[in-house]
């Protein structure tokens, strides 16, 4: 051992600064940011919780999808990209060496198709320790204001549109889709598989921001035309299946009209 045994390695997190409004994250990742020497997260990011960072704290760019195979798709410049998770392999394991602490901070849930994901494997010898947070899954949850698991023999399944096809034998109860850039028609081909025409789906957008979050209800089969008359966000979840249409007081709920005339 050397005299440097008891020297305190600082510590990697990778926290959660949930959706939506900059209120919409737990205490434990208010005091782990708090807590930071060193901060890597995208810009929108640092601008949602920078009002949580110690004054001499250091911030570099997490850039999307470093360590996996996300960052290097299509036209990606992979030499930039390569240079970028060098440059942040240097500071995370300086920092960590010189006892800082280092947060990688995400928006929802790291685990839901978080484009952070790709530093737990990376630094795995680190231990880095994830701070949970709320999923836009778990915002627009609540936006939907019904329970969606309340029998033993529901199935409640959270997906990609590109993975529809995988449930044909035995669709569940309720499909909750991440769309990131979906292609509304190949979509509701895929689902019209699963589903009967019928079927209640729920679009979810923006959810966690107050003043923007919105749901419209329409049947699966108008969906695709109802979708030319409104503009889709990135900011999408989509339900299919056994859920309710709710109104909503606040006016934020927007109903398909013609599946009422
Ligand atoms: C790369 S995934 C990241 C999901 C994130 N890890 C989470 O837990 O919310 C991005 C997709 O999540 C969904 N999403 C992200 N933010 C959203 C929001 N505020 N409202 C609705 N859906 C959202 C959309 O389907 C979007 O295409």
């Amino acid at each position: 051992m050397n005299s440097n045994s008891t020297h305190q390695m600082g510590r990697l997190h990778l926290v959660s600064a949930g959706i939506g409004d900059s209120d919409n994250l737990t205490l434990k990742a208010v005091h782990v940011i708090q807590e930071a020497d060193v901060v890597i997260a995208m810009q929108f990011v640092q601008r949602q919780t920078e009002s949580y960072y110690k004054e001499c704290v250091q911030v570099f760019d997490a850039g999307h999808g470093l360590f996996t195979e996300l960052s290097r798709r299509g036209n990606a410049d992979v030499a930039k990209i390569e240079a970028q998770e060098n440059k942040i392999r240097d500071v995370i394991h300086q920092s960590v060496q010189c006892g800082l602490n280092v947060a990688v901070i995400e928006f929802g849930d790291p685990t839901l198709y978080g484009p952070q994901v790709g530093y737990l494997k990376e630094f795995s010898e680190l231990k880095p320790i994830i701070v949970p947070g709320i999923s836009s899954f778990n915002a627009a949850n609540a936006m939907l204001r019904q329970s969606l698991l309340n029998s033993q023999s529901q199935t409640l399944m959270l997906s990609s549109v590109s993975a529809i096809q995988q449930y044909k034998v035995n669709p569940p109860s309720v499909l909750v889709l991440f769309t990131m850039k979906m292609e509304i028609e190949k979509m509701v081909e895929a689902l019209l598989e699963l589903y009967v025409p019928e079927t209640q789906v729920a679009l979810a957008f923006n959810a966690g921001f107050t003043t923007k979050q919105q749901t419209i209800y329409v049947k699966l089969r108008d969906l695709v035309e109802e979708s030319n008359k409104i503009d889709i966000p990135w900011e999408c979840l989509v339900y299919v299946g056994n859920i309710k249409e709710m109104s909503d007081d606040e006016g934020n709920t927007f109903t398909d009209t013609s599946t009422h005339q």
